[in-house]
């Protein structure tokens, strides 16, 4: 794009008041003072208008992903597909994980390269709610949603669970609520009831959740206020 135009739709000015700016000498790119307004400006190239970043110089990426089943979630497996196979923008090599699924676990995975915004999300401390759909073998009693609340003792970390809240749909379906995520943290909860889970979906992360449209394997941006919601959990 050409920067009288970027800067015009940023600041929904007219292009000539945007092309008078440059001739001010009041736009750098890069860092050097913009001489030309039809400069053509790649997504790499960082842009202000004063003191003010109107595009910064990395692209910064925020998106969602509905893992299907049998994918890994890792940047790089040598035998299995991964999230990142799944996502066409040809950034996706700069892309970490805000948290992970087992391969036997479908739904919810966000993804950023934006290591400030996922910090406060993989944060145990920030106390993010996670929600699963989540299926068993057995019933599931109406007393487990105590014992979830209660907490389990995980002899491996030497850890009580953090309080769960579980709420049955049917004998077999239960929406459970976490607000941390050990390793196999869900199966190994209803191991614990006596139970096994044989169909787990993560539906909602804090203020985000799947949208009924975004199919298996389908990936999108997340939106300004999906990204900004997450500061207010
Ligand atoms: N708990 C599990 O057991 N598996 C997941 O993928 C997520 C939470």
């Amino acid at each position: 794009m050409k920067l009288d135009r970027l800067l015009a739709k940023h600041d929904s000015i007219g292009r000539s008041q945007a092309r008078s700016l440059i001739l001010a000498g009041r736009v750098r790119v890069d860092g050097e003072v913009a001489r030309r307004f039809d400069q053509e400006i790649d997504r790499f190239a960082a842009v202000e208008l004063d003191a003010d970043l109107i595009q910064s110089s990395s692209r910064k990426l925020y998106l969602m992903l509905n893992k299907p089943l049998g994918v890994v979630s890792a940047t790089r497996d040598a035998e299995h597909l991964t999230v990142i196979d799944l996502i066409t923008d040809p950034d996706r090599h700069s892309l970490h994980l805000v948290g992970r699924l087992d391969r036997s676990t479908s739904g919810l995975i966000l993804l950023t390269n934006d290591g400030r915004w996922s910090k406060p999300l993989m944060n145990p401390a920030t106390k993010v709610p996670k929600v699963y759909l989540v299926e068993t073998v057995a019933p599931i009693p109406a007393h487990a949603a105590a014992k979830f609340r209660a907490g389990f003792h995980f002899a491996t970390e030497d850890i009580v669970t953090r309080p769960a809240e579980l709420e049955l749909l049917s004998d077999r379906q239960a929406r459970l609520t976490l607000v941390e995520g050990r390793y196999h943290q869900i199966k190994r909860m209803f191991h614990r009831i006596g139970n096994r889970v044989v169909k787990l979906h993560r539906e909602r992360i804090g203020s985000i959740t799947l949208p009924a449209d975004l199919a298996p394997g389908e990936w999108r941006a997340l939106t300004p206020s999906e990204m900004s919601g997450h500061a207010t959990l």
